[in-house]
């Protein structure tokens, strides 16, 4: 799969295909953020197991399922993927990246893609969200690297306006008539799978960064080189390593974010039509 991904992503097209058009969003759920899977109207669920390519998915809290169906019982139509790889698990950037290549493949135009981060920003708190207005990515490696496909994309994409701003706006619109706060920041991508030091979280806010976390990067590259429009919500589960007083660990990490639930359900299910809409009228 690693030596030819596009042919790999289009297999997964292909059998999602001879199942059913593709929804124009996608969105990603990280930890904790499985549940608006559960609230997608008429669902037909594909376990990862079935899907080409599509790796079994070991972090608990993930549950390795492709959801697809409406947000809400007249609303648009979308495919959740419940569940995904991460480089620190050992897995290749290809196969990190697969699930959003095929989804790109089958027929999305735009990929919501959400995680649980630590907050570096020491005016937010856990439970928050933020929109994830640019990137650091500080993994050390890239998806793209090696033969490059021109089916998938160009060999050096722009990554200027990798999160879409027009689609970022729409959700922080959502947020503000909600009167719900929705920060917008920049999401440092690291390897995992240690938590940062108190050292490191100190050096990511002097270079910028607002949030941190082990996922996302990869995906945004990827989908953004293969034509996506990218929309990138953080849930900050915790303070990061020396802003707060708490140990980190994974339960809280998944705690939180099931706290944080509400609002953030509330947000994509009211911003994710919208995007939808315009998505529509592009
Ligand atoms: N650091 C890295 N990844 C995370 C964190 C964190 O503090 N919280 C949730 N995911």
């Amino acid at each position: 799969m690693v030596d030819d991904p596009y042919a790999m992503a289009a297999r997964a097209a292909d059998w999602l295909r001879a199942r059913g058009p593709a929804p124009r969003v996608c969105a990603v759920l990280g930890s904790g953020l499985g549940a608006l899977a559960e609230r997608l109207s008429d669902p037909v669920v594909f376990s990862y197991a079935d899907i080409p390519g599509f790796a079994d998915v070991s972090v608990t809290g993930h549950a390795g399922r492709l959801v697809v169906g409406r947000l809400g019982p007249d609303g648009p139509p979308i495919a959740a993927l419940a569940g995904r790889v991460h480089l620190y698990e050992g897995h290749a950037p290809a196969r990190v990246v697969h699930a959003i290549r095929a989804m790109r493949l089958w027929g999305a135009q735009a990929a919501l893609i959400t995680n649980a981060a630590g907050g570096v920003n020491p005016t937010y708190r856990p439970g928050d969200l933020m929109a994830i207005a640019d990137h650091l990515n500080l993994t050390g490696q890239n998806p793209l690297t090696g033969p490059d496909d021109e089916r998938l994309g160009p060999r050096f994409p722009d990554m200027s306006a990798a999160y879409d701003p027009e689609l970022r706006g729409i959700l922080l619109a959502t947020a503000r008539e909600q009167g719900a706060p929705l920060h917008e920041g920049v999401y440092a991508g690291l390897l995992g799978p240690s938590y940062e030091t108190p050292a490191e979280i100190r050096m990511l806010g002097r270079v910028g960064a607002d949030a941190v976390g082990m996922s996302t990067v990869h995906e945004v590259i990827a989908g953004h080189h293969c034509g996506l429009r990218i929309v990138g919500v953080s849930c900050i589960t915790n303070m990061a390593a020396g802003l707060g007083n708490a140990q980190l660990n994974h339960d809280e990490v998944k705690d939180v974010a099931t706290q944080a639930r509400p609002r953030f359900l509330a947000l994509l299910e009211e911003g994710l039509p919208r995007i939808d809409a315009a998505l529509a009228c592009a």
